[in-house]
This record gives C-alpha cells, structure tokens and sequence, in this order.
C-alpha cells in the first residue's frame, strides 16, 4: 500500500533556478496492485517516483508505504532511503514482460509479449 499526498518536490539549479518538477500530486496505490504514471517527458513522472524512494527530499506532503509515514512534511518526517521498504526500478527500455522475467515485478503479463 502506496499512499501519497499533497506531493511537492522542487530542483534547484547552479544557476539559482527553481524547476517545480512535481506539483500537488496525490495518488493511492493498494496492496499487490500495478500502477502506471503516464505523462509527457518532464512531467514529474520520474521525480515524484526518486520521492518515495527517497532519493529526493520533497519540498511538501506526505508519503507513506505500508501504512508508515516515510515522508511528511508537516510532522517533519524523512525516512532514509534504505530505511524505505520501497524499490524503484527505472528501465524504459525494458517491457513489461521483461520486467516480469527478471524479478522486477511480481505477477504474469498476458497478451501480446512485447
Ligand atoms: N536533477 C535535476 N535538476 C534540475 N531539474 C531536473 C532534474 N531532474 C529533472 N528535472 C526537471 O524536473 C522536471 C520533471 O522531470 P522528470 O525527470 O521527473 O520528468 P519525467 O516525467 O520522468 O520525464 P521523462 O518522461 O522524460 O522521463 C523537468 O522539468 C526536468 O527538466
Ligand atoms: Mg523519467
């Protein structure tokens, strides 16, 4: 279980930019279910996943995976990464099935293999 909420995480560039990579994203995600971010390149989709992982501190909201807050920002919560019971795996020249093979995912895909 996958709860996120209020998500708001932010890059800051060398040149002193701020780059709102992810705005006000909120999604559940129940027990042994698959869920997709789909969006156009730059959207977030990568930035909001680093986040549960922990590898980007939001600016704001709250992540929490298993029923335990892993990040909030209001309770001044932030779960080291390898303290997470989260893995995120990134490999968009994989398929699904591939994902399947290798251990990534658990479950079977049916239909057209690739
Ligand atoms: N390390 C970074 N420093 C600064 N800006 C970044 C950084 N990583 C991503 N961004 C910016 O944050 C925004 C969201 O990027 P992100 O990589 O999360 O999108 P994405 O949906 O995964 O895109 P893609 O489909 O191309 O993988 C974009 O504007 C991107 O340029
Ligand atoms: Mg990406």
């Amino acid at each position: 279980m996958l709860d996120v909420k209020g998500l708001n995480t932010e890059y800051f560039t060398r040149r002193g930019d701020t780059i709102r990579a992810v705005r006000d994203v909120s999604f559940e995600v129940g027990k042994g279910k698959f869920f997709t971010l789909l969006g156009p390149s730059g959207c977030g989709k990568t930035t909001t996943l680093r986040s549960i992982a922990g590898l980007e501190r939001p600016l704001s909201g709250e992540i929490a995976v298993n029923g335990r807050l892993v990040f909030s920002s209001k309770r001044g919560v932030f779960v080291a990464l390898n303290k997470r019971n989260a893995t995120v795996t990134s490999n968009e020249k994989w398929t699904l099935n591939q994902l399947v093979s290798n251990g990534y995912l658990a479950g079977t895909v049916s239909g057209n293999p690739d």
